[in-house]
């Protein structure tokens, strides 16, 4: 049995197992390079974070990583960093724990305990989009906010999912698009999360709001990681997609027609259609 919090109705449409835990830190990899190499804006300065949170943290890759970078930093060396990683569910979390972070189990959607209030100089979210529903983003982004100090920042990085595309588009590619758009419509959520999430930002008094623009359409190097990714994003999803999607019967018809298409869909890809990866990112700062 899963550790996750139990009042929350699970939206969130990726399973929680190994190849799971593979795609995401692979996925890592990836969004950091479309990011030009860059986990957190170049507009946040290093050397004043002391402590530092990210919620939804997964696997901790990136957390790990900014520990690591922060770490190195000559500059800064001496300066003794903490860091949390939030969850929901424990499943993703390291086995070894590096001993400047800790991780907790904590739903986004509920009040943080009060110890955590007040406490980060920067709070970071990346790829909730699938597991928030659209009314949900205010409250989750007001929880976060809460964790920060006066002056802290706030990063947030979503896939605008409106925004995928594929070159050129095929009639697999449509439906499997399709797919994933009637679902996430059907459970409320949003494919135009950056907009959701900007006016959450302004509505909660952040300053210094902007969203940044990263699309793998103008990174020709990135093309055959972009494929990759595509392929396994829809090999976790594809399943529970058509399952829940209730064109089906029951759980053999939806594995069998999810393998089927999900073999056409990577064979199109295999076969030349360049799929995009649209990334924002939001950044706003507590006012001092
Ligand atoms: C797509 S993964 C992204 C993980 C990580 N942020 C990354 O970029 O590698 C989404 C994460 O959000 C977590 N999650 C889903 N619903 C949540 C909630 N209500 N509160 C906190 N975390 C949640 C999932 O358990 C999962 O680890």
């Amino acid at each position: 049995m899963e550790s996750t919090q139990e009042n929350t109705e699970e939206v969130y449409l990726f399973n929680r197992n190994d190849f799971e835990k593979q795609r995401l830190n692979k996925q890592h990899e990836l969004l950091v390079s479309l990011c030009d190499g860059n986990l957190l804006h170049p507009s946040i300065p290093k050397d004043a974070i002391g402590k530092l949170a990210e919620v939804g943290t997964g696997s901790g890759i990136w957390l790990d990583d900014i520990a690591t970078v922060l770490g190195s930093d000559i500059e800064s060396f001496s300066m003794k960093r903490e860091y949390a990683g939030f969850d929901i569910s424990a499943v993703h979390f390291p086995a070894n724990l590096r001993p400047d972070t800790q991780y907790i189990v904590h739903d986004i959607l509920e009040p943080f305990p009060s110890e955590f209030h007040n406490l980060y100089d920067v709070v970071h979210i990346r790829l909730m989009v699938l597991a928030l529903k659209k009314d949900d983003i205010q409250t989750a982004a007001a929880n976060v906010a809460a964790l920060l100090k006066p002056g802290g920042f706030f990063q947030w990085e979503e896939i605008e999912t409106r925004d995928l595309s594929f070159s050129p588009p095929s009639e697999i590619t449509s439906k499997v698009k399709g797919i994933m758009r009637d679902l996430s419509m059907a459970s409320g959520l949003t494919n135009t999360p950056s907009i959701e999430i900007e006016r959450a930002f302004k509505e909660l008094g952040l300053v210094d709001v902007i969203v940044e623009d990263y699309n793998s359409n103008r990174r020709p190097d990135l093309t055959s990681g972009v494929a990759e990714w595509t392929k396994a994003g829809a090999k976790a999803a594809l399943f529970y997609a058509i399952l829940r999607g209730q064109t089906v019967r029951n759980e053999e018809e939806a594995r069998s027609e999810s393998a089927e298409l999900w073999e056409a869909y990577a064979a199109e890809i295999d076969g030349g259609v360049v799929p995009s990866l649209p990334l924002k990112m939001i950044l706003g700062k507590k006012a001092s």
